[in-house]
């Protein structure tokens, strides 16, 4: 049972002691975010995991954060995912076949090597990151999208940004670019469904992607809730769509969500346009000072995949470490992973 599961996991880590980190991301259940020894929005996990002398990085998220540690940390250390089925529906929603059809298709119309940046989401595999590597562009996370945008446009005069069209679209507005400058790539089309005209005009051509999740949030469900509470003060994830975003007071990563709400005046009203597990917690945590903090849709929708690791599937990696097998290990291919790095280094130090 789950008080079984939680000792076991509590006497897991402490054998274990400095030889393993457990990272969790804002979207996990209780019962596993609870013994994360750093929580965070991907940015600040990548991070963590760039710095970290520990044997075992246990990572409990989604298949590209377990990749991404693998890739930015040491080649003797070792990233784990509990539940090898956690992956991103989003992030599989690109992949380098696809794009590289796009890349190829663009260099009919337009000079693509040297006129286009290619910007991956953090939400990506890690073969994405790595065609950006190859191809002198970047990664991006939700926290520091604008500042990876003005690095792209120093550099060149376009960018192609994948797989996440509500954060590119969103971020990209936010920097006084028109929207009909920022065109959305169809891959089932010819030419991405544009015209070599629009292709010509565009400074951001958006991968046609979504998360699922955040999709649901719509500008009505603002519309409803203000209705009955007028002082409610929004606050959305940039993966929201382009007009719940623009009827938000804030947008902002995972991370910065809780910090706006956390540093808010007592006895404020909270709607939230984000994953559910996170707004709960950020409920319970903000009751005290009055806060009320509210999910923005009727249906309680939260991430399916980032739910699927549970403490039975972290007690049984952190036991099996004990025991002396890695059990779930993510490696990403090296010459792969050497490509992907570089993207992600010039994301580092560009943010
Ligand atoms: P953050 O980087 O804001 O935590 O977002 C990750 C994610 O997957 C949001 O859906
Ligand atoms: Fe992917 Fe959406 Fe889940 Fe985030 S919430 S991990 S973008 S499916």
């Amino acid at each position: 049972d789950d008080a079984e599961c939680e000792a076991r996991i509590v006497a897991a880590k402490e054998k274990l002691g400095s030889r393993c980190i457990v990272l969790g991301h804002h979207y996990q259940r209780n019962e596993v975010f609870k013994h994360a020894d750093i929580t965070g929005d991907s940015l600040k996990l990548s991070r963590e995991a760039a710095q970290s002398d520990a044997e075992y990085i246990v990572f409990c998220g989604v298949h590209f954060m377990a990749e991404v540690a693998d890739i930015l940390s040491r080649p003797e250390q070792i990233a784990i995912l509990p539940d090898m089925a956690a992956g991103c529906s989003m992030a599989d929603m690109a992949n380098q076949v696809k794009v590289q059809k796009c890349w190829d298709e663009l260099a009919r119309v337009i000079d693509v090597e040297n006129v286009v940046t290619p910007v991956t989401y953090i939400n990506s595999a890690a073969d994405l990151k790595a065609f950006c590597g190859k191809h002198d562009g970047i990664v991006c996370t939700s926290s520091n999208a604008e500042k990876i945008l003005n690095w792209s446009f120093a550099r060149k005069e376009k960018v192609l940004f994948f797989p996440d069209q509500h954060l590119g679209r969103n971020t990209g507005y936010s920097m006084g670019i028109p929207l009909e400058q920022m065109v959305t790539w169809d891959f089932t089309q010819p030419l991405g469904g544009l015209t070599e005209q629009q292709i010509r005009d565009a400074k951001i051509i958006l991968w046609k992607g979504y998360c699922s999740v955040h999709q649901a949030f719509k500008p009505e469900h603002i519309d409803e809730f203000k209705k009955k509470y007028p002082e409610t003060k929004v606050i959305s994830h940039p993966e929201a769509c382009f007009e719940v975003c623009q009827k938000s007071d804030y947008i902002g990563s995972t991370e910065n969500i809780l910090k706006i709400v956390r540093e808010a005046e007592p006895n404020t009203r909270w709607l939230v346009a984000t994953e559910l597990n996170l707004v709960n917690r950020l409920h319970e945590e903000c009751q005290a000072e009055g806060k009320n903090v509210h999910f923005m849709a009727p249906t309680l929708s939260m991430c399916s995949t980032m739910f699927r690791t549970d403490s039975q599937h972290l007690a049984w990696v952190l036991e099996n470490l004990v025991e002396g097998h890695v059990v779930n290990q993510i490696s990403v291919p090296a010459e792969e992973a050497a490509l992907a790095k570089k993207a992600l280094d010039n994301m580092l130090q560009a943010s």
